[in-house]
C-alpha cells in the first residue's frame, strides 16, 4: 500500500501529463539547455549571437500541441517559469542573473505573506508550534550502492529486523533513509528496505552527475531520474518508484541551476546537497526563495516553488573542524582506536546541542564505510538510538520526506502519538 503524502499527487500529474496523448516538444533549445517540453508547458527562451544577457527572459517559448511557439515580454517585463507570467525584472525566473543584491532582496522578500504552508516555507523560518509541544527529529541516512554485504552485516538487524526494537513513540519501528545509487546496487536489497518502511531516494544512476554547463540538462535527468528506472525495472513495484522523491547530489557537487530544475521538473519533493550553519540549524525550507548563500554547494538563485531543500546542518569533529557528512569528521583521540564511548559522546554532543537549540531537525548522514572503517561506530550509533528513545519522549527517529510532511502540516507531541503518525 502506498502512503497517502501529497508528493505523491504532483508525481502522478506529472505522470498524466506524460501518458497524454497530445505529443510533447522534444529536444527544445532552451535558457536551460536542450529538453522535452509538454504540451502548454513553457521555458525562457535562449539568447541569439551577441544578444546581451540583459535580455534574458525578454522572450519565452510555449509548446502547443507539439509545436514550439516564441512569445516576447511587454514593457519591460520579463518571463517568470513557474507562475507562467511575464513579470516586473526583478521577480521574473529567468531575468539576468547578476549576482548577491538581488538574491539579497528575494530572501528579505520572503515571509509568511507571501510563503504559506503547505508548499512554501522560508528559509529560516521556524513551525508555529510551542517547542514543548514540538518533537525532536532525527534523520538518520545513508548514501551510495547497496552491497550484500553492507545489508547483512548492518542495515537488516538494525533496520529490516528491528533485532534491538527500536520503535518511535508512534509504537512503530524507526525510520531511516537510504540515497542510492543503482548501477552496483543490489536492488533486492533496497526493495526490502523499503518494504520495511524506509525512504528511499536518488542519489544517481553510477555517483556521476555533469556539471550542470548549458546542454546537460538530458544527462542530469537520466543521471537523478534513472534510479526510478532502474528500481522500476528491477522489481515492477511502483509504490516503491513512486515514494522517491529525494535526492542528494554524488560528493555534494550540485549541477547547478539544472540540477534544481530537473528536480522541480520531474515531481520531486526534496533536494539535500546544501550544507548549512550548525548554529542556529535551520528547518528545511522552499526555494520559492533561494537563501542568499551556501556553505558547499551554490545555492540556486532561480525559483522552484514547491521545492523543498533539506540542509545538511554541519557536524563538528573532535579537532573543531567542520563536516557535512558526520563520517567525514574527526573523532575521538587515537585515530588508529576510536573507542565505542567516542562515538557515543560525538554523537550525543550534537544531540544536545540541537536539543537545546530549540529542537530542529538534527541531521545524522553519514556512508556505511564509517562502519567498516571504524567499527566501534554502529554498537555507539545502536546504543545512542536506544538511549535517545528510552530517555527523550519527545525524539522521533524519521526521514527527511516525513520531517517535510510535518512542517507542512505540524502536529502537537500528543497529537503524533495519538494519531500513530509516521506509521
Ligand atoms: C538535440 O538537438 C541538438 C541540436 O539540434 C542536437 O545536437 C542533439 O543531438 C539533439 N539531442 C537529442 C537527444 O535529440
Ligand atoms: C504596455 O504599455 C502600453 C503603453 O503604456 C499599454 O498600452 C499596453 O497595454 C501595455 N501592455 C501590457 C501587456 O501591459
Ligand atoms: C521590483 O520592481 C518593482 C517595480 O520596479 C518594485 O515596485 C519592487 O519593489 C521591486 N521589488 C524588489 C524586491 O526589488
Ligand atoms: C504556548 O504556550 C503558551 C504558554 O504556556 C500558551 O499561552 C499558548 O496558548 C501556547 N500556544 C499554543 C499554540 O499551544
Ligand atoms: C541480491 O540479494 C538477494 C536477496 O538476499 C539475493 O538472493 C541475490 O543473490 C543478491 N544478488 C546478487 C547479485 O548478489
Ligand atoms: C593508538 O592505538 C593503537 C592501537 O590500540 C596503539 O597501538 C597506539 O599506541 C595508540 N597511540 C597512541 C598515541 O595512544
Ligand atoms: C582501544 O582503546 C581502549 C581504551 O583506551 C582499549 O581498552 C582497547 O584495548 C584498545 N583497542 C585496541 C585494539 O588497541
Amino acid at each position: 500500500m502506498c502512503l497517502g503524502l501529497s508528493p505523491f499527487v504532483v508525481l502522478a500529474l506529472v505522470y498524466t501529463r506524460t501518458c497524454a496523448t497530445v505529443p510533447p516538444c522534444e529536444n527544445v533549445s532552451t535558457s536551460e539547455g536542450f529538453r522535452t517540453l509538454y504540451d502548454a508547458q513553457t521555458a525562457c527562451a535562449p539568447l541569439q549571437d551577441g544578444e546581451p544577457k540583459s535580455n534574458k527572459g525578454v522572450r519565452y517559448l510555449v509548446c502547443d500541441s507539439g509545436n514550439v511557439y516564441t512569445k516576447s515580454c511587454e514593457n519591460q517585463t520579463r518571463y517568470d517559469v513557474p507562475s507562467g507570467q511575464c513579470k516586473d525584472a526583478n521577480m521574473s525566473s529567468c531575468r539576468p542573473i547578476d549576482g548577491r543584491s538581488k538574491r539579497g532582496a528575494w530572501l528579505s522578500e520572503c515571509n509568511h505573506h507571501n510563503c504559506k504552508l503547505p508548499d512554501c516555507f522560508c528559509f529560516g523560518a521556524k513551525p508555529h508550534l510551542n517547542l514543548s509541544h514540538t518533537p525532536i527529529f532525527v534523520m538518520v541516512t545513508f548514501d551510495d550502492y547497496l552491497y550484500n554485504d553492507v545489508y547483512h552485516k548492518f542495515f537488516r538487524p538494525l533496520f529490516v529486523d528491528n533485532v534491538y526494537n527500536l520503535y518511535n513513540p508512534n509504537g512503530c519501528p524507526i525510520k531511516m533513509a537510504l540515497y542510492v545509487a543503482t548501477k552496483y546496487s543490489n536492488i533486492t536489497l533496497i526493495k526490502h528496505i523499503f518494504d520495511a518502511g524506509h525512504e528511499i531516494a536518488s542519489h544517481t544512476v553510477a555517483h556521476k552527475l555533469p556539471k550542470g554547463h548549458p546542454g546537460d540538462y538530458g544527462a542530469i535527468k537520466s543521471a537523478i531520474v534513472g534510479v526510478k528506472k532502474d528500481i522500476l525495472k528491477a522489481t515492477g513495484d511502483h509504490c516503491l518508484v513512486n515514494s522517491i522523491v529525494g535526492f542528494r547530489a554524488p560528493y555534494l557537487r550540485c549541477a547547478r541551476e539544472a540540477q534544481f530544475a530537473v528536480l522541480k521538473d520531474n515531481g520531486f519533493l526534496y533536494d539535500t546537497s546544501l550544507g548549512s550553519k550548525a548554529n542556529p540549524p535551520s528547518w528545511p525550507w522552499t526555494f520559492d526563495f533561494p537563501p542568499k548563500k551556501c556553505m558547499y554547494c551554490c545555492c540556486p538563485v532561480r525559483r522552484y516553488p514547491g521545492l523543498w531543500e533539506v540542509p545538511l546542518t554541519t557536524w563538528t569533529g573532535d579537532d573543531g573542524r567542520q563536516c557535512a557528512m558526520l563520517d567525514a569528521c574527526s573523532v575521538g583521540k587515537n585515530k588508529t582506536n576510536i573507542t565505542e564511548q567516542e562515538w557515543f559522546d560525538f554523537y550525543h554532543r550534537h544531540f544536545t546541542d540541537y536539543y537545546y537549540s530549540e529542537r530542529r531537525p538534527m541531521s545524522f548522514f553519514t556512508h556505511d564505510f564509517l562502519f567498516y572503517r571504524n567499527p566501534n561506530s554502529y554498537p555507539a550509533l545502536v546504543r545512542w538510538l536506544k538511549h535517545l528513545l528510552d530517555n527523550y519522549p519527545e525524539v522521533w527517529i524519521m526521514p527527511p520526506k516525513w520531517v517535510i510532511e510535518w512542517v507542512k502540516r505540524p502536529l502537537t507531541l500528543a497529537k503524533m502519538k495519538a494519531n500513530r503518525w509516521g506509521c
